[in-house]
């Protein structure tokens, strides 16, 4: 008599667990496998010279060289390196050294990198400063720019002169980079930010919070994009060109090298090489080429 209710109450039982308990399950056990063997929002290294077209994806063996390598280098200070400690403590990476090319001038309003290394010290040791010409690479170190400024070449120039180095592209666990965009070495992807399927970005490109590069939008070398703004798709943006904080270009758009977009800009059309460009819709200002 009492048989009949109780089967009901079982199939009851290993029909909820079925239908909500096991795919739960799964989907969890899913993610992790995901996350073990395939994390394309985790770190990268997919090696893409604007220049020679040639791509090298290559991203397990490096997740593999990542995971030993625990020490983070930062080649110059500038206001962004809270970001790079922020991102390599998110990575669990210690900044071990920050390497000095030129002496440092914090501006009135800046903070000076001692301040920073003193606030730093409340999450792990303090990073060693030290000269470019006193500084000895090993193997276990990871390497990446700090300033955002086109004075970055003339930085790398300095490094790749005196050492045969690799830089990392960091990008944080909380942006999203699609498995299909390619990102060359020393890149960096700031929180929030989402690159889009087929985008490419150059060597060093700079990426700061927040931002959106559109799908098959390629980067040059050296650029940066800043708080915020939101590049559309299929474009084609040349090398150290700046996209201020909170900038918007429209899809298709073809953008000189060293170009300035000034912050809040929105642009509609193509811009000439070294052109500033600001407003809604973006108008030239003047020309920042550099001599
Ligand atoms: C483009 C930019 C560099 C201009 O700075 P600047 O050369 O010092 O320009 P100035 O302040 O001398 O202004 C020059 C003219 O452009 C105008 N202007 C400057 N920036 C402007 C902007 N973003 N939008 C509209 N007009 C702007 C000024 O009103 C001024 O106009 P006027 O000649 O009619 O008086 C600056 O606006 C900018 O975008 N900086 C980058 C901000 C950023 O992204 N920081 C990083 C945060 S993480």
């Amino acid at each position: 008599m009492a048989i009949a209710p109780c089967k009901k109450r079982i199939k009851k039982i290993i029909g909820y667990k079925r239908n909500y308990f096991l795919p739960h399950v799964m989907r969890r056990l899913a993610d992790i496998a995901d996350m073990l063997t395939y994390n394309p929002v985790y770190t990268r290294n997919c090696q893409y010279d604007m220049q020679t077209n040639s791509t090298d994806v290559d991203i397990p063996k490096h997740r593999g060289r990542s995971m030993n390598k625990k020490k983070l280098v930062i080649f110059g200070a500038s206001n962004i390196l809270s970001d790079l400690f922020d991102c390599a403590l998110a990575h669990g990476l210690t900044v071990s050294t920050i390497v000095l090319h030129l002496p440092e001038t914090p501006g009135e309003r800046d903070i000076s990198l001692q301040e920073r290394v003193k606030e730093w010290g409340a999450h792990g040791p303090a990073p060693a400063i030290v000269d470019l010409a006193d500084f000895t690479p090993s193997d276990d170190e990871l390497y990446i720019l700090g300033p955002t400024t086109p004075t970055r070449v003339a930085l790398e120039e300095a490094i790749t002169q005196r050492f045969n180095l690799k830089f990392h592209t960091l990008v944080h666990p909380r942006a999203y980079v699609s498995p299909l965009a390619k990102l060359a070495a020393g890149v960096f992807v700031g929180a929030n930010s989402v690159i889009g399927p087929g985008a490419v970005l150059g060597r060093h490109v700079f990426i700061n919070r927040g931002v959106t590069i559109g799908h098959d939008t390629h980067i040059g070398a050296y650029s940066r994009v800043q708080p915020g703004s939101n590049v559309g798709g299929l474009s084609r943006i040349g090398h150290s060109v700046t996209i201020a904080i909170g900038a918007t270009l429209l899809e298709r758009l073809v953008i000189g090298d060293h170009a300035f977009i000034g912050a809040g800009a929105v642009v509609i059309s193509d811009i000439d090489a070294g052109a500033l460009m600001v407003g809604i819709p973006a108008k030239f200002k003047k020309s920042v080429l550099p001599s």
